[in-house]
């Protein structure tokens, strides 16, 4: 059998013998529904300077800020859709295989799909926040004609209730990815560069813990070589239905 094919079947076996998978997922599972990822080809960081993203920066220039923030993650998201690897994770949490799937994407598109137990370590951009009051509201609800939007109680600045560079994660998120990477037997890696700390910590829990780990990815990260111990090179959207698929045939 061709060395790809193998590693599918391994990888398929692992999956179909678990009920204790914890998920966590990049910017490259979301790739296939139309959204940039931030490093490599067709980035994010290849046209915009992650300073837009510091926290310093946003309360300093929050109109500079806003322009590009508004640009990249509210002008089309609400048009965006779950694709099949969003799909076919969400229907694995049905059938009682996944335990938690840890998400550093702020896109909402795991919900959209239907998995539940979803755990958002850099929050989520359908909420703006009041720096001054602390209410949130949709960010549908908001005008983001005029920027940066202000409070409509106490003319406060709004900001994403995603986390920007400089911020801590989610004390709840942080506590249940937590919780879910050390307890898991094995861990699905999708669709991460690995690159951004705290988050890039949580496979080692799951390693720790004697947990397999599975990757996929369309090019190696800094897990590839370390601590996976089945690496599946493409996209998710078409790996993932694949592997439903090995797994169903044999069931
Ligand atoms: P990155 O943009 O750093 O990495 C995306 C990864 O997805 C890369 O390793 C790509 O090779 C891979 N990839 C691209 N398309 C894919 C596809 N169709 N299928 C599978 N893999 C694919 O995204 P993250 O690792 O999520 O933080 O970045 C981490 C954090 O950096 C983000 O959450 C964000 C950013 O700054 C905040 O916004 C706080």
């Amino acid at each position: 059998m061709e060395h790809r094919l193998v590693n599918l079947t391994k990888a398929a076996n692992l999956i179909r013998n678990s009920n204790k998978i914890c998920v966590f997922t990049g910017a490259g599972i979301s790739a296939e529904s139309g959204i940039p990822p931030f490093r490599g080809e067709g980035g994010l960081w290849n046209r915009y300077d992650p300073h837009i993203l510091e926290i310093g920066y946003f309360l300093t220039k929050p109109k500079e800020s806003w322009e590009a923030i508004r640009t990249i993650f509210y002008d089309f998201f609400h048009q965006v859709a779950p694709n099949p690897a969003h799909k076919v994770l969400a229907q694995w949490e049905s059938d009682g295989k996944i335990t938690g799937l840890i998400t550093q994407n702020i896109d909402n598109l795991h919900a959209q799909a239907g998995s539940v137990k979803v755990y958002e370590f850099h929050g989520n951009c359908d909420r703006l926040l009041c720096l001054d009051c602390n209410k949130s509201y949709p960010s549908l609800s908001v005008d983001l004609k005029e920027l940066p939007p202000l409070c409509p109680d106490c003319f406060g600045l709004l900001k994403p209730d995603f986390v920007f560079f400089g911020e801590g994660i989610p004390p709840l998120a942080y506590q249940q990815s937590i919780e879910a990477a050390s307890s898991c037997d094995l861990m699905l890696i999708i669709g991460t560069s690995g690159e951004v700390a705290p988050a890039n910590h949580l496979p080692h829990f799951a390693k720790r813990n004697k947990a397999s780990i599975i990757e996929i990815n369309r090019e190696p990260s800094p897990y590839t070589k370390t601590i996976t111990d089945i690496y599946l090179e493409g996209k998710a959207g078409e790996l993932l239905p694949e592997l439903n698929d090995l797994i169903n045939l044999n069931n």
